[in-house]
């Protein structure tokens, strides 16, 4: 009896304790600077001061990049609305996959990354570095980069509104980064974007 009392604790805690995943609050959807004077404030910035993001803010940025502003559509279009485009996010040594409908960052690999992202002069110092990453099945590679440059404008967007600092990056360590993500040979990175404090 006192076995089958361990092991149905032992059970429940594989239920419910098993992830290192963050649930994100609902994002704010609402303020902001005006359209045009985000506009008038995007730009490239890769000088930050290391800092951890609220949760809220990492919520707010992931939503402007490609979150669900309809019940199925998103803030950023997709030819053909294939919606081929997800979203990585690299804080510190751990990396976690966006579940955009879910608003939950769901653990995907732990580990140094500093290499696999590259340039650390930037990223090092970034709340968080984002990799873009694309499925190559669902659409064109036309299309794949086109699409993905509208979620790099939304962060660089995003991050102008907030006061916070970003750069598109195509040099990442391509090898390392599919590696470090365990992405599928489907999965192609797009960019990365280092988000992070202004010094
Ligand atoms: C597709 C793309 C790739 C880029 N790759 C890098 C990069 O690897 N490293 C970097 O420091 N900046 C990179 N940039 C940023 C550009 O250098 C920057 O946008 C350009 O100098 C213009 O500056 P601005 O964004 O402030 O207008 C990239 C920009 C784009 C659009």
């Amino acid at each position: 009896m006192k076995q089958m009392l361990l092991l149905v604790a032992l059970l429940g805690l594989a239920i419910t304790a098993p992830a290192q995943d963050i649930k994100l609050d609902p994002p704010t959807r609402s303020g902001g600077k005006p359209l045009m004077e985000t506009l008038n404030e995007r730009r490239s910035e890769r000088a930050f001061v290391q800092k951890e993001m609220p949760l809220q803010t990492l919520s707010d940025l992931l939503w402007a990049a490609n979150g669900f502003n309809r019940p199925d559509k998103r803030t950023a279009p997709t030819a053909v609305n294939k919606q081929e485009l997800e979203l990585y996010v690299i804080i510190g040594a751990k990396a976690y996959h966006h579940d955009a409908r879910a608003n939950t960052l769901h653990l995907v690999a732990e580990g140094d990354f500093t290499t696999a992202i590259g340039q650390p002069n930037i990223t090092e110092k970034a709340a968080v570095n984002i990799v873009i990453v694309g499925d190559g099945a669902k659409t064109t590679p036309k299309y794949l980069y086109l699409d993905a440059g509208y979620i790099s404008q939304n962060i660089y967007l995003y991050a102008a509104s907030a006061g916070l600092g970003t750069v598109a990056r195509a040099s990442y360590r391509g090898p390392e980064l599919y590696k470090a993500l365990k992405l599928t040979e489907k999965q192609e990175v797009i960019l990365v974007h280092p988000v992070g404090f202004l010094k």
